[in-house]
């Protein structure tokens, strides 16, 4: 799939979409990634499909396009592969001209990819360094929208080393947040490793269960809510979709709900009055100022039902990109098609890419001339 040597297609655009990765969202990646190369418009773009395995080592080219070609669009057909390189060479030879990351959780949404790409000087799409960081890091981002004055659920944020210390003052402080809290690791994603705490008895054996994916915890009181989400895309002026709703199956929306059964509901849109649609909107380009995201992000949202007043959770920085994903599906209901909306996060990677190379030889220039 790599560039052609012809005239005609020598403008064209090489895009690394780079997939699967090492995290419980592996399958999902992969489905995702499919779904981005079959709306990419192949006039305009060559795709390179680049591969990671569940153990962090990238795929050769051959074995990138075998995984993205016969994989099926559902996270249990996706196939199953190995990779044997510490990282894609063309990615250091800058063999392609923006890499698209399509990884969900640590190893990928979390800035590392993002920190790749800065080092090696590729333009990327979606949010940067810092924003991916703090985007997969829920302490951090709570700060942050508290900072900005932005509604968000009580928490407390507890180390394993306060743990280990002062069990009696952690437990404590949970408990002042009122049962049911949320105990969560705070750099995860997928529901994982989360537990809804009703009985004090459950409140240790959760916090060690989190304990188990990060030394750094979030222990938020839980709200009687609905789940709303709104995807927001960068622009002038960036848009703030038509809000979602996920109607969970399960007692929250956990890791079976989100990939291991049907029992859960996706709405979009969501059934709101015209007033809460404007709210949740706005509260979404807000969240994703105050968090410094560019490009993309999915703004998750609890809308308090004994008072009807929205709290943000948690912005999503590389959603799920599936055709059946909330994140597309919410910009289509917008206006934004999947083709445009990747025509859009390219144009903004290529322009940052440019942004940052002029403040690069700016600080570099008063060297210069002083070796001059
Ligand atoms: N404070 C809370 N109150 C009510 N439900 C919550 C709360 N925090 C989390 N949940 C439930 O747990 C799910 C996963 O939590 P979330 O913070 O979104 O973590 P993740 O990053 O794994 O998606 C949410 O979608 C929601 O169903
Ligand atoms: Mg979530």
């Amino acid at each position: 799939m790599g560039r052609k040597g012809s005239a005609a297609v020598a403008d064209r655009l090489r895009v690394g979409l780079v997939f699967g990765g090492r995290s419980g969202e592996h399958e999902v990646s992969v489905v995702s990634a499919r779904s981005v190369a079959g709306a990419l418009d192949l006039n305009r773009y060559d795709i390179v499909p680049m591969a990671i395995d569940r153990a962090g080592r990238w795929a050769d080219a051959a074995t990138a396009d075998r995984v993205l070609r016969s994989s099926g669009g559902r996270p249990d057909q996706v196939v199953q592969f190995e990779g044997s390189l510490g990282l894609d060479p063309r990615l250091v030879d800058r063999a392609v001209d923006v890499v698209v990351p399509i990884l969900h959780g640590p190893f990928g949404e979390d800035g590392t990819v993002q920190g790749l790409c800065e080092m090696l000087g590729v333009p990327y799409t979606g949010c940067g360094v810092a924003a991916s960081a703090v985007t997969m890091d829920k302490v951090l981002s709570k700060r942050l929208f508290m900072e900005a004055g932005l509604p968000t659920p009580r928490f407390e944020a507890i180390t394993a080393a306060q743990w280990e210390a002062e069990r009696i003052r952690c437990e404590a402080r949970c408990l002042a947040l009122r049962l049911p809290v949320f105990v969560k690791p705070s750099r995860m994603g997928s529901s994982v490793g989360i537990s809804k705490v009703k009985d004090v008895t459950t409140l240790a054996p959760a916090i060690e269960l989190a304990l188990g994916y990060d030394d750094l915890l979030i222990v938020e009181e839980g709200i009687p809510a609905r789940e709303i989400e709104v995807a927001v895309l960068e622009g002038n002026p960036s848009v703030a979709s038509v809000p979602g709703e996920i109607v969970p199956g399960h007692e929250f929306y956990d890791y079976a709900d989100k990939y291991l059964d049907d029992a859960c509901r996706l709405l979009a849109p969501a059934p709101l009055e015209p007033a809460q649609i404007a709210q949740v909107q706005r509260l979404a380009l807000a969240g994703f100022a105050a968090l410094g995201c560019e490009g993309m992000a999915r703004a998750d949202f609890l809308l308090d039902t004994r008072n009807n007043r929205f709290l943000i959770s948690e912005l999503n920085s590389i959603p799920g990109f599936t055709s059946i994903s909330m994140y597309p599906r919410l910009l289509g209901l917008s206006g934004v098609s999947y083709p445009e909306l990747l025509d859009r996060l390219i144009t903004l990677a290529l322009t940052r890419r440019a942004r940052r190379q002029r403040f690069a030889e700016a600080a570099l220039r008063p060297l210069l001339e002083r070796a001059r």
